[in-house]
């Protein structure tokens, strides 16, 4: 049993909440860091983000510790494993306290601000005793995760073009509207198609070069992406990301790939199930686990602590790849130029 401690109550930190109380025989929640009151005090029902939060919290029977300051959470010997889930401009900074502090650090994405952060995350984390992973939700989510199989054992042949897709509207509900400065969050590009960016990268591996266009909004960054990812195969990838569509969009991502024997495609803000469409028009729809990313993904950080082994799904070098790649992405928008991305997996 694990005593979990999460710094940063807020959307993504309640999402966090919910997916730790699924584990109640391997994880207690001991303590919770905000600067908030209310939200450090674990009363964050009415905590929103641009996703449903679809599991509320419930009075645990779990008692925590609640701290403004996250120096006096990582002092607390019960806390075994630290949860962070703040703003992006702070994840470097505690991520690199709590490895020091002799933590298991599961780190929200994206990694952090720029290259040189992550890189001082991974020199802390060399010398860790504890074990370290950025929470690449979308890696352990139950549709993607079938994708990286059928293109892995290429049960329906080979894939021949992939177009991934995340679409939302404007998310104006960070604590005092953080996400909307680029210099402390990145835009949406960092934020929100960074999932994407990752996921490719875990898919197919590096790519020779990125060509991206997009709507560029001052002080805020790229809101809007069409970013094509060229490899030797000539596979044709479009990622499309954009966070500013009018609020009645809603939230979607999703993704079409076709192979050689079948077309798959999936969008969660349909209701649909992902289906596999045949030759002969005939169509499948593969059962999918129940559970989302979120709960994957905290219950894998789990085993791995558990079997003492470092984090294979996502380790820390990709999800520094993939602040480097939607870098990349940001400056094709930018010049206008083809960004070469200079190392192989
Ligand atoms: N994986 C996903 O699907 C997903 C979804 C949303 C956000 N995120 C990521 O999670 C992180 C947090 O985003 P969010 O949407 O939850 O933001 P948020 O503003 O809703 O929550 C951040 C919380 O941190 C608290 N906080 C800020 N500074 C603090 C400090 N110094 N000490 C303690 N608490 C502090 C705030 O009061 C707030 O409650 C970001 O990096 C974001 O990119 C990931």
């Amino acid at each position: 049993m694990v005593g979990v401690g999460i710094i940063g109550v807020g959307f993504v930190g309640r999402i966090h909440f919910n997916s730790w109380l699924k584990l109640p025989e391997r994880a207690q929640l001991v303590a919770l860091c905000d600067t908030e009151p209310d939200r450090r005090a674990g009363k964050i029902d009415n905590v929103v983000g641009n996703l449903e939060i679809k599991a509320t919290s419930q009075p645990t029977g779990q008692s925590f510790k609640s701290y403004a300051d996250y120096r006096e959470l990582l002092a607390a010997p019960e806390v075994n494993v630290v949860d962070i889930c703040l703003p992006t401009y702070l994840h470097a900074e505690v991520a690199i306290a709590a490895l020091q502090a002799g933590k298991h650090v599961l780190c929200e994405k994206p990694m952090a601000l720029n290259l040189e952060q992550c890189d001082r995350m991974l020199e802390a984390a060399v010398k860790a005793k504890g074990r370290f992973m950025i929470a690449q939700c979308v890696r352990f989510w139950p549709e993607y995760r079938y994708l990286k199989e059928i293109v892995d054992d290429q049960r329906f042949g080979p894939l021949k073009s992939l177009h991934l897709r995340r679409q939302a509207f404007l998310p104006l509900y960070t604590m005092a509207n953080w996400l909307m400065d680029e210099s402390i969050a990145g835009g949406m590009v960092m934020d929100l198609h960074v999932h994407d960016t990752d996921y490719v990268r875990h898919l197919l591996g590096q790519p020779d070069s990125v060509h991206a266009v997009g709507i560029d909004t001052p002080g805020r960054g790229v809101d809007h992406i069409y970013s094509f990812w060229q490899y030797p195969s000539n596979i044709p990838v479009l990622v499309e990301g954009y966070w500013d569509m009018p609020p009645g969009h809603g939230f979607n991502m999703g993704f079409s790939a076709l192979f050689e024997q079948a077309g798959v495609t999936w969008d969660c803000a349909t209701g649909k199930p992902l289906t596999v469409f045949l030759p002969n028009g005939s169509s499948e729809t593969p059962e999918m686990p129940s559970n989302d990313g979120y709960s994957n993904e905290i219950a894998y950080f789990l085993d791995c602590i558990e079997q003492g082994r470092p984090p294979q799904v996502s380790t820390p070098q990709q999800s520094r790849d993939a602040v480097a790649i939607a870098l990349a992405e940001s400056e094709s928008v930018r010049t206008g130029k083809t960004v070469k991305i200079n190392w192989r997996d």
